[in-house]
């Protein structure tokens, strides 16, 4: 039985990320964390599913989601949020908030995960972080500081690769283009057209497609793919 801890679990991205471990792995322990509560259809799947009320833009709700590291085999680093203002209109506040939640956030539970991976000196046990950053972190974003955030958790991914993938940690993200939930509402309605019109099926993302990906990188993916950003992007950035 392997055990998950899924930042915003309750919805959007998160929600079907759970759903498909739910159907992959269905003994799965699955927490999730976020402010809100996660909807009953959601949680009465499964026996396996326990919320954790967070709120990572604050130390306390950081250090509640750390508390649920112990015996943890996965961590999915997928809470995020959008401010969709451009650099010169977003208020430092604003700002911050990004800042805390997409970027400063994610570092520090990862490094607290990899400390708790480390406890365990034999070292023989492999451990898994996934990284929801964003097609924002290589082709630029109208709101840059979410951009910025999402490439910093890029060059996290690679450095923990780097400099744990020893010890047993697989560290991989994920860089989707623009995805229907709720996030959609922040984007400004200019960069929806040309990303839309850029796609090669003519539409965005499902958030399944992206969990699926997610799930992939937390479950099956060669240990041997390790730093590694995944593109979901139907073709609008190629490299
Ligand atoms: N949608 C897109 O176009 C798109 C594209 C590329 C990447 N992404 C990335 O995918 C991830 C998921 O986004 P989504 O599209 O599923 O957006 P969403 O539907 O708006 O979901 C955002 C999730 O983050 C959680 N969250 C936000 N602030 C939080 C906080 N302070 N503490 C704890 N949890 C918090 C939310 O839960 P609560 O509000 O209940 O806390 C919710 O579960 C994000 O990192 C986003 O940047 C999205």
């Amino acid at each position: 039985m392997s055990k998950y801890i899924v930042t915003g679990g309750n919805r959007g991205i998160g929600a079907c990320i759970v759903e498909d471990i739910q159907t992959k792995d269905p003994a799965a322990q699955i927490i999730i964390i976020s402010r809100q509560k996660p909807g009953d259809a959601l949680t009465s799947k499964s026996d396996g599913i326990t919320w954790v009320q967070a709120d990572l833009s604050t130390q306390e709700g950081i250090n509640a989601t750390k508390n649920t590291f112990r015996g943890a085999d996965v961590l999915i680093n997928n809470a995020g949020i959008m401010i969709g203002k451009n650099p010169f209109d977003i208020s430092d506040e604003e700002r911050n908030l990004m800042v805390a939640i997409n970027q400063n956030a994610v570092v520090e539970l990862s490094l607290a995960f990899i400390a708790e991976h480390n406890k365990n000196k034999a070292k023989t046990i492999t451990r898994r972080i996934i990284n929801n950053a964003s097609i924002a972190a290589q082709i630029g974003h109208p709101d840059m500081w979410y951009g910025m955030t999402k490439a910093a958790i890029v060059n996290l991914t690679k450095s923990i690769a780097k400099y744990h993938g020893a010890d047993g940690i697989i560290c991989n993200c994920v860089a989707p283009s623009t995805v229907s939930t709720d996030m959609m509402n922040m984007i400004p309605d200019e960069r929806k057209k040309m990303m839309k019109a850029v796609a090669v099926t003519g539409r965005f993302a499902e958030p399944q497609e992206i969990a699926q990906t997610i799930v992939w990188l937390a479950t099956q993916s060669p240990e041997y793919m390790n730093g590694a950003c995944i593109d979901v992007n139907n073709t609008i950035y190629l490299r």
